[in-house]
């Protein structure tokens, strides 16, 4: 059946025709579904970007409203599904228990799970975007030991998700509205990146038919890892040991360059992009105005940026085509909006869960899908013969 060739990270792997996202990594372009990253970021929501990475085009005022209050209209968990948090260590990775908990929606909801129902599908899809902040909320509110609160639908996604994360059932929570626009803007810049390593998951998962919960679940572990979404935990734990290490950038880039102990330059870097990553041109000029709004950590902006500075005049970034990618300058502004380094990744897994849906739609209603079943070249043992114990 033909032969077989390595791709090693499927660098040079075409897996899917898609339609959602366009990424030009040679020239820093980043568009969904034909809208430059810029505008949206600029002009639009993360429902209405959600709206527009799982059906395809922008909303009418009318279908947004309709969008949305069917989505607010899910955001309660199941009673029993709340019980779930108990069973985990208080000082567990909120990653893994979003995952368990999005895991276990599909024994909560029997009746959608059929990949082939559009119906069913719609309705994975709405719970999965009203219910995962709420999860995503209790998981924090687990790790601190503070009661969960309910969803109040009265709010927008975002500012119901600021709420459930950061509200006391005793007190009255104003959301910030300059904390609500900001996180807002970094969903819409997470939302969708193409066959990165969790959609790939998601799409691999799904395309054995596994349900939408299933498959995203799976997504939600890859994300977690330090070089996917885990980066952005990754990068405000090493600017805080280069703070407290005296503040000496030029140090830690010559560790980097010596590859001493594997110490990358966690931000940094992407396998598509080849120039700047547009998501983080625009993190980066925001970051100042919304540290300078909400308040933040200045020291360690300074370091970021001295670090941006001293790596991209280095010839082994040059070289090597190494940029500040999404992940480099968020975790500064997740820690000034109140969020624990723990929990960035669970923000980006909020941010990429429209993009996750977008896909694993596609792809199962895509006729040219096949169970994803890569080859290998065997490079094990030759046929040897069973010894029994006494003669190993
Ligand atoms: N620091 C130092 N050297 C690096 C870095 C880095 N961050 N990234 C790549 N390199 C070097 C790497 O050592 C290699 O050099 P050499 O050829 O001398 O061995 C060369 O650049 C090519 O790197 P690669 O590992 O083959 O590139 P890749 O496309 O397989 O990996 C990456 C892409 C994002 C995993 C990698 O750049 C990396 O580990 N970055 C740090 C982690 C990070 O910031 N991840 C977030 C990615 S963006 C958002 C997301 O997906 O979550």
């Amino acid at each position: 059946t033909g032969y077989i060739t390595l791709d090693p990270g499927f660098v040079n792997t075409g897996a899917a025709c898609s339609a959602i996202t366009y990424i030009d990594g040679e020239q820093g372009i980043l568009r969904y579904r034909g809208y430059p990253i810029e505008q949206l970021a600029e002009r639009s929501t993360f429902i209405e970007v959600s709206y527009l990475l799982i059906y395809g085009e922008l909303p009418t005022e009318q279908q947004l409203r309709e969008f949305s209050s069917r989505v607010n209209r899910h955001t309660l968990l199941h009673e029993d599904l709340k019980r779930f948090f108990d069973g985990f260590p208080r000082d567990a990775h909120p990653m893994p228990v979003l995952s368990s908990a999005v895991s276990a929606l599909s024994t909560f909801y029997q009746d959608s799970l059929n990949p082939f129902d559009e119906p069913n599908v719609e309705m994975s899809t709405i719970r999965l975007l009203a219910k995962v902040p709420t999860l995503a909320a209790y998981a924090y509110k687990k790790s601190i030991g503070q009661p969960f609160l309910y969803p109040d639908n009265s709010l927008g996604l975002v500012e119901n998700f600021l709420r459930m994360t950061f509200g006391l059932p005793a007190e009255p929570y104003e959301v910030d509205p300059d904390v609500a626009k900001a996180l807002d803007m970094l969903f819409i810049l997470h939302a969708d990146h193409e066959q990165n390593c969790s959609t790939s998951t998601v799409r691999l998962v799904g395309s054995s038919e596994a349900n939408l919960f299933a498959s995203v679940s799976a997504g939600i572990q890859a994300l977690f890892g330090p070089l996917h979404g885990g980066a952005n935990a990754a990068v405000l734990e090493m600017l805080e040991g280069i703070q407290a290490e005296g503040g000496d950038v030029a140090k830690f880039v010559e560790q980097v360059k010596n590859k001493e102990k594997g110490v990358r330059l966690m931000g940094f870097g992407h396998r598509v992009y080849k120039n700047y990553d547009p998501r983080a041109k625009i993190i980066k000029k925001t970051a100042d105005d919304i540290l300078g709004k909400i308040g933040g950590n200045d020291e360690l902006l300074d370091i970021a940026k001295r670090l941006e500075e001293t790596a991209l005049s280095d010839d082994y970034f040059v070289e090597r085509k190494l940029y500040p990618n999404v992940d480099f300058y968020t975790g500064l502004i997740y820690r000034a909006l109140g969020f624990p380094t723990k929990y960035f990744t669970v923000l980006f897994a909020l941010g990429r869960l429209p993009g996750w849906i977008a896909h694993w739609r596609e792809m199962i209603q895509d006729p040219a899908t096949k169970i994803g079943r890569p080859r290998q070249i065997y490079v094990g043992a030759k046929e040897r013969d069973y010894l029994p114990m006494s003669e190993r």
